[in-house]
């Protein structure tokens, strides 16, 4: 899909850029166990933020939230502004296919939506020197969560992922975790309201605006319609796929 004006346009101002909610986020967390006090924390491919946030709630700490996108990280500036946080929060504009930062310097990476941007087994070899070692990662993954997929959500998956390494199962995922060296802590698959709430519901919503914004434009056309059909496809099988959280431990 291009990233045009009207891309950013269809997924700016919403309450997250894909799926994802708090409970999930702090049950990721959680998962890590006592984390040392301060802790730092990189969040790749933040978005606006609605993790970060919550993130910063929860501990005690700094984060540093990188995306390449700038009216996101300004709305998260601005969420960081009203919640109390932005002695806490340090945006970065930068992109995670060259990050720029002092190897082994933050204790937790931590990356919702995103990893599949530079690809699951690339993103784990890439993050991990900047991990201190006994430090985690937690990132979420689209995962095939059942076998025996009907042909049309296979199919459009396939096209989804033609550029890309094909979707993969769980346990696929869990063997390039163990391959990258890390020690599997757990992973556990985001609830459907954590499409629904925060990311499709309010992206009907612009999708309605845009299309009386723009009549007739054939660019805003095609790009609602792929978002009227990605919603249309996981309303259908969504017990086949779904976003997977993964937590890991870099060895100390
Ligand atoms: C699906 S969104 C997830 C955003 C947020 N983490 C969330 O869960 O709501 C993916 C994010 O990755 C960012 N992104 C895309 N390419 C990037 C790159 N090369 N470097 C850093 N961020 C990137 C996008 O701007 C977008 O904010």
């Amino acid at each position: 899909m291009e990233l045009d004006e009207y891309f950013y346009e269809l997924f700016e101002n919403l309450p997250r850029q894909g799926p994802g909610d708090n409970g999930s986020t702090r049950k990721a967390l959680g998962m890590m166990g006592r984390l040392p006090s301060p802790v730092a924390i990189l969040d790749i491919g933040c978005g606006s933020g609605m993790q970060t946030i919550e993130l910063a709630r929860n501990i005690t700490g700094t984060i540093t939230a990188l995306d390449n996108h700038q009216p996101f990280l300004d709305e998260l500036n601005r969420r960081a502004t009203r919640e109390g946080l932005s002695e806490r929060i340090r945006t970065v504009n930068g992109s995670m296919f060259s990050l720029d930062f002092s190897k082994e310097s933050f204790d937790i990476i931590w990356s919702e939506g995103a990893i599949f941007v530079i690809g699951f087994e690339r993103g784990l070899e890439e993050f991990r020197p900047l991990l201190k070692p006994g430090g985690h990662l937690a990132v979420t993954e689209l995962c095939w969560i059942k076998e025996d997929q009907p042909r049309e959500i296979a199919a459009y998956f396939e096209a989804v992922y033609e550029n890309l390494p094909a979707m993969k199962n769980v346990a696929g995922n869990h063997e390039c975790i163990e391959r990258a060296g890390y020690e599997l802590i757990g992973s556990f698959t985001l609830p459907e309201s954590a499409w629904l709430d925060n990311y499709f519901r309010p992206v009907e919503t612009h999708v309605e605006r845009m299309r009386l914004k723009y009549p007739g434009n054939a660019r805003v056309d095609e790009l609602c319609n792929e978002m009227l059909h990605e919603i249309d496809m996981y309303g259908k099988y969504a017990k086949y796929y779904g976003y997977v959280f993964f937590v890991m431990r870099k060895p100390g």
